[in-house]
């Protein structure tokens, strides 16, 4: 039988990808309710909150905001549901409260669903292990002029990649405006750029004496995050409660 899927932001650009998604699959997965604060079309219950859904469901995604994030996931554990949670931007709190409700229901959380920025983030370990201290690593992300949060919750990602496989400490140093001094060892620069329709751009430079290396993920569209949340769901709704990424989805 069908599961029924709730998407959380179901009419935002996010939203509708994984609408998109769920209609190209093999019917396994259907949208069944939706919840956003604008009005528009969906093909199922729509709601402007996730305290208002009074209907039922199997898994929900959500690709919202921060705080309609946190009201899906007060959904779901009442509810008894596991959760896929693409949002970016959480607080400390936020992921807190996502860590301890997945003592109750399958959790899955990603700042990018993307398979190919997973491996990306496989290859910028092994490059950091392997070029160590004589080369200089930094972060530049582009992405379209709608996106609210800076850096991506992707950038951040990777730098977190990098610190893990760092043998010393690392400090991530944002922009470099009004900083007068030179670049430390220890610093991981993360830098943003806005503009267009760009749906998301990494790339990271590991820069050396006389040599550099540039591992870059461009997505063409929002669509392979969507594919992601969706393979997401479908792995979610097999699982017992606990704390899953991408890693746990994608066999590398
Ligand atoms: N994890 C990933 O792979 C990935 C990929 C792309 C985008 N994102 C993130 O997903 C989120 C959504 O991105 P988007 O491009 O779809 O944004 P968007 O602005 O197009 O869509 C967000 C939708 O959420 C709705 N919304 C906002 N606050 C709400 C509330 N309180 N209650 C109900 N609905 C509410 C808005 O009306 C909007 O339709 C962002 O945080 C973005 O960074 C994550």
């Amino acid at each position: 039988m069908s599961k029924r899927v709730l998407i959380s932001g179901a009419l935002g650009h996010m939203g509708q990808a994984v609408l998109a998604s769920l209609n190209a699959g093999d019917g396994s997965l259907v949208p069944a309710v939706g919840i956003d604060l604008q009005k528009g079309v969906f093909p199922g219950a729509l709601f402007s909150s996730a305290d208002q859904v009074d209907v039922p469901f199997d898994v929900a995604i959500d690709f919202s905001r921060p705080a309609a994030a946190m009201a899906v996931l007060d959904l779901c554990l009442r509810e008894k549901k596991p959760l896929v949670i693409g949002t970016t931007g959480l607080g400390e709190g936020e992921m807190a409260r996502l860590k301890e409700a997945s003592q109750v229901i399958p959790v899955f959380f990603s700042r990018n669903m993307s398979l190919g920025v997973n491996l990306q983030l496989a290859l910028v370990q092994a490059a950091t292990r392997v070029l160590g201290d004589a080369f200089d690593p930094e972060i530049v992300e582009t992405h379209h002029n709608l996106k609210v949060d800076a850096p991506s919750g992707t950038a951040l990602m990777l730098a977190e990649a990098i610190e893990g496989a760092r043998a010393g400490e690392s400090e991530l140093v944002f922009g470099r405006h009004e900083t007068n001094k030179r670049r430390a060892r220890e610093e991981i620069g993360i830098h943003s750029l806005r503009g267009g329709n760009k749906a998301g751009e990494h790339s990271v430079y590991f820069l050396g004496t006389d040599e550099e290396i540039i591992i870059t993920h461009r997505a063409g569209s929002k669509r392979v995050f969507a594919d992601g949340a969706v393979k997401a769901a479908a792995f979610l709704l097999e699982q017992r409660p606990g704390f899953y990424t991408m890693k746990d989805v994608i066999r590398m």
